[in-house]
């Protein structure tokens, strides 16, 4: 079985709030402790990864730090990619002619061709993320960075996304197209760079897509990594359940606000373990569906997420 961090193209992918922004984010933190330098990779409008970081500032297209160097720990960089520049990036790249990208590209009927082709923003994305494993992540001397990590777009878009080459291949048959698309599906499904990781909550509705992610992934040829179950709630009470349980049958509220106050707390620890039972229910069901290593990131009481607790996730990813 190999490690988290052994391959050099990571997916974060599963349901859209099941935590793969935050999964990415502490699994960057987790190997750049490990002295790796990790670019996260993040696309669409709603830029999020530098907020995770505690940044205000947005990286954009450019891309840019989220974290400084410490010790041994690399600064980790992230950057989010839209088709649109992503597509102006390749037009200027190819033709070297940025007027020629304005007359063609930015001119309206073109613009709604391009916006009408299905698949051809998910092409164009895929086709930077390419770009970029051969720029900035294979073993070169001048590679930027040793680890890529691909903050994928929500299942039922994010499977069509990585099937979006194979489409391509069949549509052209031969010629650059089809030599760039075969190279992105090239990249996508080589088990020796990439690994397609799903990340879950343990809640019935996120564990049954997880379920679904993972055969339909298995089925497209994508080389299977982690099952990263976040946000779960701890096991604090063990074998002492039982006496709480009985302790709050037996307690009827009291007058007072010492009483009352122990009351919450009492409450409190008695719905504490029925959420850890529920979660240890969704854990096994995963366990029996879905074969791979299993990682649990713990839920993490704070109105956020912040630089913090990112620390306090990538512990629970150090072992893998
Ligand atoms: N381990 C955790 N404990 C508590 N809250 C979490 C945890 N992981 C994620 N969250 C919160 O859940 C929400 C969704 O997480 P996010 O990573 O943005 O999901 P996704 O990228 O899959 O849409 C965010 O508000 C995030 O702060
Ligand atoms: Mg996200």
């Amino acid at each position: 079985m190999s490690g988290l961090f052994d391959k050099r193209f990571l997916i974060f992918s599963g349901k859209g709030g099941a935590g793969k922004s935050t999964a990415a984010a502490a699994a960057a933190v987790a190997a750049a402790r490990r002295g790796k330098h990790v670019l996260i990779v993040e696309i669409g409008d709603d830029e999020r990864i530098p907020s995770i970081f505690g940044n205000a500032r947005k990286n954009g297209y450019a891309g840019g730090p989220v974290s400084s160097a410490r010790a041994g720990v690399p600064p980790i960089w992230s950057m989010c990619l839209t088709a649109r520049e992503a597509l102006r990036e390749f037009a200027v790249r190819s033709v070297k002619f940025e007027l020629f990208y304005e007359a063609i590209f930015e001119n309206r009927v073109m613009r709604l061709f391009t916006t009408a082709a299905p698949g051809l923003d998910e092409l164009t994305i895929m086709g930077k993320l390419e770009f970029m494993s051969r720029d900035a992540v294979e073993p070169a001397k001048h590679a930027r960075f040793d680890l890529m990590i691909f903050d994928a777009p929500a299942t039922g878009h994010g499977l069509a996304f990585f099937k979006v080459p194979l489409t391509a291949m069949s549509l052209a048959r031969m010629g650059p197209l089809h030599s760039k698309a075969e190279r992105m599906w090239h990249l996508v499904s080589d088990p020796a760079r990439t690994a397609f990781n799903i990340v879950t909550l343990p809640e019935e509705m996120s564990v049954n897509e997880s379920i679904d992610l993972y055969t339909a992934s298995q089925a497209l040829g994508l080389p299977a990594g982690k099952l990263i179950v976040d946000a779960v709630h701890p096991d604090v009470f063990g074998s002492d359940e039982a006496m709480l349980r009985d302790a709050q049958a037996r307690v009827s509220m009291p007058a007072d606000l010492d009483g009352r106050i122990a009351r919450a707390a009492l409450d409190a620890a008695v719905s504490s373990v029925a959420r850890s039972q529920a979660d240890r229910e969704m854990l096994a069901k995963l366990a029996t569906a879905i074969p791979l290593e299993r990682i649990v990131l713990p839920f993490i009481s704070a109105p956020r997420i912040g630089p913090a607790d990112l620390e306090t996730l990538a512990d629970s990813l150090d072992g893998f």
